[in-house]
C-alpha cells in the first residue's frame, strides 16, 4: 500500500515584487494554515527594520539572520511561508525549503516588477536606479529560483487566481 505523505508547508519563493506576501496571506486563509512572512519574523526578532539592518550591519549579517529565521520557521508545519527574495541564494536554505515543504516560485516580467516596486523605500537592494537594479539582479538571481517544484508567472494574474491555482495543487 502506498500512503501519500501530507505536504508539511507551502514555501513561496521569488524575486521582490512577485506577490509572495499578498498571495501567501490569501492562500493561508483559504487553507486555514498559518501565514508567516520570513522578513517580518526576522524584523521582529531583530527589533529593527530591514533598511536599518542593512545599513548598520550589512548584507552578510542580514543573510545569516535570514537563514536562522527560516530554520526556525520551517521546524513547524501547516504554514504558508513567504520568503525574502534572496533567501534562495544559499544552498542550505534551498535544501531546507525542499525538505520541509512544497516550493512554489512566483515570477513576473522585469516591467511588471519595476511597476510594483517603484515607490518602495523598504528594500535596500532596490535603492537608486530601480530599473537598473531590478534588471541586473533578475538576471543574476533567475537560476536560483529554478529548484522550485512549481513555477507560476504572475504578470497577468490576479492574486485570487494564483491562490486558486496553488490550492488546487494540494487539495
Ligand atoms: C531581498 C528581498 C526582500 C528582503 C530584503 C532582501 C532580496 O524581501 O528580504 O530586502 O535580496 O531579494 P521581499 O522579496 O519580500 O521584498
Amino acid at each position: 500500500v502506498s500512503e501519500e505523505r501530507p505536504i508539511k508547508n507551502l514555501v513561496l519563493i521569488g524575486f521582490m515584487g512577485t506577490g509572495k506576501s499578498t498571495v501567501g496571506q490569501l492562500l493561508a486563509e483559504k487553507l486555514e494554515w498559518t501565514f508567516i512572512d520570513s522578513d517580518a519574523a526576522l524584523v521582529s526578532r531583530e527589533g529593527r527594520s530591514i533598511p536599518d539592518i542593512f545599513s548598520s550591519d550589512g548584507e552578510a549579517y542580514f543573510r545569516n539572520a535570514e537563514s536562522r529565521a527560516l530554520a526556525d520557521i520551517l521546524s513547524r508545519n501547516r504554514q504558508v511561508v513567504a520568503t525574502g527574495g534572496g533567501a534562495v541564494l544559499r544552498e542550505e536554505n534551498r535544501q531546507l525549503m525542499k525538505g520541509q515543504g512544497m516550493v512554489v516560485a512566483l515570477t513576473a516580467t522585469a516591467e511588471a516588477i519595476i511597476e510594483r516596486v517603484r515607490q518602495d523605500t523598504n528594500r535596500p537592494l532596490l535603492q537608486g536606479d530601480v530599473e537598473e537594479r531590478v534588471t541586473s539582479l533578475l538576471v543574476e538571481r533567475q537560476p536560483a529560483y529554478r529548484f522550485a517544484d512549481v513555477t507560476i508567472d504572475t504578470t497577468d494574474l490576479s492574486a485570487v487566481s494564483i491562490v486558486e491555482m496553488i490550492a488546487g495543487l494540494i487539495e
